[in-house]
């Protein structure tokens, strides 16, 4: 798995320096889909229950599940890029949000707290927790920051498939749900947004965005729970 999320990570890492007033996502989505299949892997999220591209990029209001285009991003955006990875037998996931050119410190807010938000959730995943306190610590530093954090979608197990169990939602009382344990494999991934958390689903039958227009940004690594913590799989 190391190696899948290795790859995930470095292939966000090369996109983010092309992330630039100008590009679009389907140029950004040929690049990523290049570097996953010249080291001989295959982008996860492709033909999965139909979805067309490499990379989720959701742009702005986008929540998630963006489906890369021919349109342009601008000076002012926000885009989440979101990559999954098949090598070997084992699946990697992790998602950035990323400004395009120039954006507001208040919008630099909403992308800093929610990877921050992550980073609190991960920072519960250890041996003897329970899952929910990582969602309630996801929640608290969301909130915290003003904002809110999306329902309908959720962190999940990963391994051998995409999506296994547990589904780790991102918000909740601590203190429930299994036990955390050495060897779990969690793919946790916060989506919060600027206003409310109510999201909708455009007609293409993948795109969400928020009900109310706001802004929304998404952070997300696979992690491993070892013995005596965890280890960050998607960063390099
Ligand atoms: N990171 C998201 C997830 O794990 C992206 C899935 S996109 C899909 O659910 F196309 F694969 F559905
Ligand atoms: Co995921």
């Amino acid at each position: 798995m190391s190696e899948s999320c290795r790859l995930v990570a470095e292939t966000l890492e090369g996109i983010k320096k092309r992330v630039v007033p100008g590009i679009t996502t389907a140029e950004i989505d040929q690049y990523a889909e290049a570097r996953i299949r010249e080291k001989g892997a295959q982008p996860a999220f492709k033909g999965y229950r139909g979805y067309p591209a490499t990379v989720c990029a959701s742009i702005n209001e986008q929540v998630v599940h963006g489906i890369p285009s021919g349109k342009k991003l601008k000076n002012g955006d926000i885009l989440s890029l979101d990559i999954g990875v098949f090598f070997d037998g084992f699946y990697g996931d992790a998602a950035i949000t990323v400004p395009v050119g120039t954006v507001s410190s208040e919008v630099m807010n909403l992308i800093k707290v929610t990877e921050e938000s992550l980073c609190a959730g991960i920072a519960m995943a250890v041996p003897g927790n329970r899952l929910s306190d990582i969602s309630n610590a996801i929640q608290g530093r969301a909130e915290s920051g003003g904002y809110s954090v999306v329902r309908n979608f959720v962190g999940h197990g990963i391994g051998r498939e995409l999506h296994e169990d547990p589904q780790i939602p991102n918000f909740g009382r601590p203190g429930e749900g299994p036990r955390l344990v050495e060897g779990m494999t969690l793919a946790i991934e916060p989506m919060v947004n600027a206003g409310g958390w109510e999201v909708k689903v455009l007609k293409d039958g993948w795109t969400a965005i928020t009900k109310d227009g706001s802004l929304s940004a998404h952070f997300e690594h696979t992690v491993a729970i070892t013995k005596k913590g965890h280890l960050i799989l998607t960063k390099l």
